[in-house]
C-alpha cells in the first residue's frame, strides 16, 4: 500500500511498532531488508572510518548489482530516467541557463547529470561523489550519450568542505537524494562551505526525507529530518533556506530547500 504524504510525515520509521506493522502488510519485504540489515552491519564492522566510509562501502555494493539501483531504489531504466528528467525540468523551470556554473553533489552516475552536461556550455559542469564506482559508471553514461567534448569534471571526494574548488565559482549548486542518506554532520558541513563556492545570486537546491514527527533514521542509509533543523542549520552558516512548494507537486516522495547568500 502507498503511503499517503500526510502518513508519509507523521511516521517514524525506526519505531518497533512501526516495522512490525509494515512487516505484516508487506510480508514480501521482510527477507530483502533484513537481507540488507546484516549486509550492512557487516559493511558497518568493516568500514570504522565514520558515516563516509561506510556509504562508500554500500554503494560498491550496491552499484556490483546495478547502478540504476544503486541511485534510486528500483533498478527501471524507466524510472533512472524519468528522475533525472524530473530533477533536470526544475531546474530548467527555474531558469538554468548554458552559461550558468552547475556543481553537483553526489552526481551518481549521472541520472540527471548527462541532461545538465547536455545542456551547458563545454566545462561547466562539475559532479562529485564519494563513490569511485559510481563515478566509473558515471563516464559509461558519459559515454552513452556522446558528451564527451562537453569536458565535465568528475571528481571523488572525501568530504564536503569544498576546499579544492574556487571561490564564488558556482551559480547554481545541486544535491538530489544526497542528504536523504546523510547525517547531520555531513550537512552540517556542507552548508558551512558551500557559501563559499557559490557566486553572488547563486543558489544551492538539496531534497531531503521529511518527517513531522521524531528525526530518524533506517540502517544508518535513511535519514529524515524536519525542515526546520535544516533551516536552522543553514541560518547558523549565514545563509537563507527556502521551502520549494512548487516541487511537492511532483511525484517524488522528497522534499526540496533552496539555499542562497543572506536574509
Ligand atoms: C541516491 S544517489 C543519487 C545520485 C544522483 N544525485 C541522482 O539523483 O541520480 C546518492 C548519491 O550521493 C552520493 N553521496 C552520498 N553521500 C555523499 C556525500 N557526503 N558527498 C558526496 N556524495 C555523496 C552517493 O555515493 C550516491 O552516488
Amino acid at each position: 500500500m502507498q503511503q499517503g504524504p500526510a502518513s508519509r510525515l507523521s511516521v517514524n520509521r525506526a519505531r518497533i511498532g512501526h516495522k512490525v506493522r509494515y512487516a505484516l502488510r508487506h510480508p514480501r519485504r521482510v527477507a530483502p531488508h533484513l537481507r540488507r540489515a546484516c549486509r550492512d552491519a557487516w559493511l558497518r564492522l568493516r568500514h570504522r572510518g565514520g558515516h563516509v566510509a561506510y556509504y562508500r562501502a554500500v554503494m560498491a555494493s550496491d552499484t556490483a548489482r546495478s547502478p540504476e539501483a544503486a541511485v534510486g531504489g528500483a533498478p527501471s531504466r524507466e524510472r533512472w530516467l524519468a528522475i533525472g528528467q524530473m530533477q533536470f525540468d526544475y531546474l530548467r523551470e527555474h531558469g538554468l541557463q548554458p552559461h550558468d556554473r552547475l556543481l553537483e553533489i553526489g552526481c551518481g552516475n549521472l541520472r540527471a547529470g548527462w541532461r545538465f552536461i547536455d545542456h551547458l556550455e563545454p566545462g561547466h559542469y562539475y559532479g562529485i561523489d564519494i563513490s569511485p564506482d559510481i563515478l566509473i559508471e558515471a563516464k559509461k553514461t558519459l559515454v552513452r550519450y556522446g558528451l564527451q567534448h562537453k569536458l565535465p569534471y568528475l571528481t571523488p571526494v572525501d568530504d564536503l568542505k569544498l576546499d579544492f574548488l574556487p571561490d564564488a565559482s558556482f551559480t547554481v549548486v545541486h544535491a538530489h537524494s544526497v542528504f536523504s542518506h546523510s547525517p547531520l554532520e555531513i550537512i552540517d558541513e556542507c552548508l558551512a562551505h558551500v557559501g563559499r563556492i557559490l557566486a553572488p545570486g547563486g543558489f544551492f537546491d538539496f531534497t531531503f526525507d521529511r518527517t513531522e514527527t521524531r528525526e530518524h533514521h533506517v540502517l544508518g542509509e535513511d535519514f529524515y529530518y524536519r525542515t526546520e533543523t535544516l533551516t536552522r542549520l543553514a541560518a547558523r552558516h549565514g545563509m537563507t533556506a527556502r521551502f520549494m512548494d512548487d516541487w511537492e507537486r511532483l511525484p517524488h516522495g522528497q522534499s526540496k530547500l533552496r539555499v542562497t547568500h543572506g536574509a
